[in-house]
């Protein structure tokens, strides 16, 4: 295999501490540990502390993934951030885990906001920035979904959680991506709207905090596109590559819903235990979902050297996408 080609050097993960069960919620919202379990495969998901956030996790497991893969900072020369949940819109986290990194200036650093596919999309640029000349990129997923849940709200509440995963990708003689795509249509079923939108005018009397920033869902609409996007994806990856279902020795999906997981197994005829579940213990981690679930992968020796293994996600904008690889 030649030098030129790009993969995964190594992988890393940072979960907080507090876990936050159905049990907890049932005190919280009208609902049941059983209408979760039943409905979404999610028995407990990770909170972030006070003082922690989207940086504080990207930088936990970009050093987990930068020692997996023997590697020091100052050898970097992209790192990109997907996520949603940025502590500010300017500067942008990727600079901050730059800054933490201790490589402050040395490095292109940059957020990228594509719903849950936030990591397939922030790889398929990397591949693309390092493929002609080399070097090596940071790619994060990671999200503080905490932070914009309605409480309140038993139809989102209920799913999601938070989390950091990162990979070190680069020229590498054992291992590449193979294909990959990312796609996009426009849906406003699952949003999240800026306090930009507030009227806010030297011209108009000073509006009060709303609560517009909230996570809204229509679960209903999500689950049938989640379904469709992956019918989509999984063949649309293994044409490109000249591949068939038969191929794909592993595959991890966006941990959006254990009912998806087993859609995606169907589409791509491969039975349950060769599909990464860790839903149940960590629901939506959106843009960490995928890394966070490749990583500990990996760990359990689930994926071995030379397997196919398909990343494929879905999330809000609409996004979906699907990255080929051999491991
Ligand atoms: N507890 C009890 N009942 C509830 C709860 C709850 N937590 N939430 C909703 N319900 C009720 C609803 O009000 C509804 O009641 P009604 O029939 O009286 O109106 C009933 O349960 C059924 O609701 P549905 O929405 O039809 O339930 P469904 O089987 O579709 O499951 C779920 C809901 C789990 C949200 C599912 O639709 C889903 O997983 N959707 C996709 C979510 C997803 O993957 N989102 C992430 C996308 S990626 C990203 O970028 C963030």
């Amino acid at each position: 295999m030649s030098q030129k080609q790009i993969g995964i050097l190594g992988t890393g993960v940072y979960v907080p501490e507090a876990v936050l069960t159905n049990e907890h919620l049932e005190k919280m919202v009208a609902t049941s540990a059983e209408w979760i379990m039943d409905r979404s495969g999610i028995q407990e998901r990770r909170i972030a502390a006070p003082d922690e956030d989207t940086v504080t996790m990207a930088v936990l497991a970009s050093r987990q993934a930068l020692a997996a893969a023997g590697m020091e900072p100052e050898q970097l020369s992209y790192i990109i951030l997907g996520t949603n949940t940025p502590p500010h819109i300017f500067p942008a986290g990727a600079i901050r885990v730059q800054e933490e990194l201790g490589i402050g200036g040395k490095a292109a650093a940059f957020d990228l906001q594509a719903g849950c596919c936030g990591y397939n999309y922030a790889l398929y640029v990397a591949e693309r920035l390092i493929a002609p000349k080399g070097g090596y990129a940071l790619v994060i997923g990671s999200d503080t979904n905490s932070r914009f849940t309605d409480w309140t709200d038993r139809a989102t509440c209920v799913l999601f959680g938070d989390g950091a995963g990162a990979t070190v990708i680069g020229p590498s003689s054992q291992g590449r991506i193979i294909q990959s795509f990312i796609a996009s249509k426009l849906n406003m079923n699952l949003t999240v709207e800026t306090e930009f939108n507030n009227e806010v005018s030297p011209f108009l009397p000073i509006q009060t905090h709303t609560e517009r920033h909230f996570l809204r869902m229509d679960g209903r609409d999500i689950f049938k596109f989640a379904v469709t996007a992956l019918k989509e994806s999984i063949p649309r990856v293994l044409d490109m590559a000249g591949l068939t279902r038969e191929d794909i020795d592993y595959l991890i999906i966006h941990q959006g819903n254990y009912r998806i997981l087993e859609a995606g197994a169907r589409f791509a005829r491969v039975p349950m235990d060769k599909v990464f579940v860790n839903i149940h213990r960590y629901g939506n981690t959106s843009a960490a979902s995928v890394p966070i679930a490749l990583h500990e992968a990996v760990l359990e020796g689930r994926i071995r050297q030379g397997d196919k293994v398909l990343l494929v996600s879905f999330g809000a904008g609409a996004t979906w996408g699907a990255t080929l690889l051999e491991w």
